[in-house]
């Protein structure tokens, strides 16, 4: 069991405890990156939201990832780790795409994941083609979700899966009693994002709590 508990995990600290419990221990290089995350304070998936995403990737037989926000590298070497797939990762932050690139290393994924470095708003509106990927992980500045979306609805295979991390964002979104106002625009936006996704209807959305909030939605 991890001894710290992230801030803007929105559950019970007994909930969250119980929850990481109830799942396999990090190690190894794993370990070593929460740790270094931590101590850094380098924001990644929290452990219940990443493994929820793994169980996904082994459901839907995942063999393409595009994932917008690397930081260190983290959630992509679980995700290639637990489904065998490849992974496309985007990451806006020279220092981070550094690390990343050495984790890989390290990880011995370097076949299987490719670091594109950029600003994924014009990253993933310069990839041509569509239906590309089985599925989109979208983990970047949150107030840009939105304007990921059409590109992801683009490059999203049709049956395929939409994982956006962090959309309650420390139960900002859900409750105005919440709101800090130096973060109320990406509150806002935040709140569009999901009203758009409950309106599409190309996608089919399940918003859970866990973590900072995962909104789970496919492509009809
Ligand atoms: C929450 S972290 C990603 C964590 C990672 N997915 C994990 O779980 O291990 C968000 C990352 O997105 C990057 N980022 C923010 N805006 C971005 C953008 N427009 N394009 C690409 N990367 C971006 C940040 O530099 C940061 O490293």
């Amino acid at each position: 069991m991890k001894a710290w508990i992230e801030e803007d995990n929105i559950n019970y600290e007994y909930i969250i405890r119980y929850l990481r419990d109830t799942i396999p221990s990090p190690e190894g290089l794993i370990l070593e990156m929460e740790e270094y995350a931590k101590k850094h304070e380098v924001p990644i998936s929290q452990p219940e939201s990443i493994r929820f995403v793994e169980v996904l990737l082994k459901i839907a037989g995942a063999k393409k990832i595009l994932e917008l926000g690397t930081a260190i590298g983290y959630s992509a070497i679980r995700m290639t780790r637990a489904s065998g797939a490849d992974v496309v990762t985007v990451e806006i932050s020279e220092e981070m795409a550094k690390i990343a690139t050495e984790n890989f290393r390290k990880a011995e994924c370097t076949d299987k994941i490719t670091l594109l470095i950029g600003d994924a708003r014009e990253v993933v509106s310069d990839m041509e083609g569509e239906e590309l990927f089985d599925v989109i992980f979208v983990d970047a500045a949150k107030g840009q979700y939105m304007e990921f979306f059409p590109h992801c609805e683009r490059l999203l295979k049709k049956g395929g899966m939409l994982i956006s991390d962090n959309v309650l964002y420390k139960g900002m979104t859900a409750n105005d009693e919440l709101v800090v106002r130096r973060k109320i625009t990406i509150v806002r936006r935040l709140r569009n994002y999901l009203e758009m996704l409950k309106n599409n209807e190309q996608f089919s959305t399940a918003l859970l709590p866990i973590g900072d909030g995962v909104a789970l939605s496919f492509k009809e």
